[in-house]
């Protein structure tokens, strides 16, 4: 494996303050990266000063988008280990992406050591008050100057760092979301699987309008029918239905989420049957009209277990559990939080220690 060299800041910047964190807005001291060139492959493994970027303006990703990315998070453990929740999924997810974007694969030992090397570097932003972790962002960039369109000979791969609260403001409070009828994140054979920026920009128009209209994600449904739920925002959905957990199936157009897998794997383990099958919309109506729906909740890195108190569909509201949080996500939270954080068995061998 390549090594990695370092270069250090001068001066290390001042921390925030780790009590009021939000989300991605204060970066560490350091960055990765490593850069791709055909015929060579990758190459030049580097931690140096975060900062800006040079890049030629006719850079392809500034036009056309090819790029990924990946979310992870590593955790302060009260006992000062630093843990990494199952960073292998990330990993082989991005280049999974890179595959359905036509970048070049990056070697997953490299992957994963750049991981260790910067979050060792920048260890003291790892936070320490409850709830908080440092998230970890790879991505890649196509970096060719050229207007064609065609894949990127050049790439550079980054990792950046940023010290995070939660990613809703509501913390582990009922969300409420409202369905999307207009817009569509993706459809099979499009991109909506990889972990793309594309995938995000086109949710931008539908959640400022739920934004508007007081709402704080929508949920997205399939885009042929418009009739079957995909997912939510920046999160995964599972529902609670006569005493069977459904989430929608993994077939090509929606996020192949490290929570979800996590979700459905703790649930099963607790004997809780778990469908991953098509769910309607009209069929989700239906099951909160007869009273059946006693929960929902959304997944994901970010924003780890979500409950969700209300969805709004064409302007009539469906409350599930009574605006509360429901016993499942409860659990599933806890289970999971202390796991991440090291307070948890952890019997699946998850977590990583830096
Ligand atoms: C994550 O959960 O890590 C995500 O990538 C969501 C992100 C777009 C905020």
């Amino acid at each position: 494996m390549q090594s990695i060299t370092v270069e250090r800041v001068a001066v290390p910047k001042e921390k925030p303050d780790f009590s009021n964190l939000g989300f991605g807005q204060y970066f560490t001291d350091h960055m990765f990266l490593l850069d791709y060139t055909e015929g060579s492959g990758w190459h030049t493994p580097r931690i140096v000063p975060y900062g800006p970027l040079t890049l030629d303006p006719a850079s392809m990703v500034l036009h056309y988008g090819q790029e990924t990315f990946e979310g992870l998070k590593a955790y302060r453990a009260d006992d000062g280990r630093i843990l990494l929740f199952r960073p292998q999924e990330n990993i082989r997810r991005m280049n999974r992406s890179n595959r359905r974007l036509q970048i070049a694969e990056i070697d997953e030992t490299l992957f994963l050591e750049a991981i260790r090397a910067l979050v060792r570097e920048d260890i003291d932003w790892v936070p320490t008050h409850p709830d908080t972790s440092l998230y970890i962002r790879p991505f890649i960039i196509a970096v060719d100057p050229y207007l064609g369109v065609r894949a990127s000979h050049t790439y550079r791969f980054l990792i950046i760092l940023s010290p995070v609260g939660a990613y809703y403001p509501e913390g582990i409070d009922p969300v409420s979301i409202l369905i999307e009828t207009e817009d569509v994140r993706a459809v099979k054979g499009g991109t909506g699987e990889a972990k793309t920026g594309g995938n995000y920009a086109a949710t931008i128009r539908a959640q400022v309008r739920a934004k508007e209209k007081g709402y704080t994600q929508v949920l997205w449904l399939d885009g042929v029918h418009r009739r079957y739920i995909e997912e939510v925002g920046t999160m995964n959905v599972f529902f609670s239905l006569d005493g069977r957990v459904v989430t929608p199936p993994l077939e090509g157009s929606i996020l192949p989420g490290v929570t979800r897998d996590s979700a459905i794997r703790l649930l099963t383990s607790w004997g809780v049957p778990v469908d991953q099958r098509a769910i309607s919309i009209d069929e989700l109506v239906e099951a909160a009209d007869a009273g059946r729906l006693s929960e929902s909740f959304g997944t994901g890195t970010a924003a780890v277990i979500s409950p969700i108190g209300s969805f709004d569909y064409n302007g009539r509201i469906i409350p599930v559990s009574g605006g509360r949080i429901g016993p499942l996500a409860r659990r599933l939270y806890d289970e999971l939080t202390g796991i991440q954080w090291g307070k948890r068995e952890d019997s699946f061998g998850w977590t990583l220690e830096i």
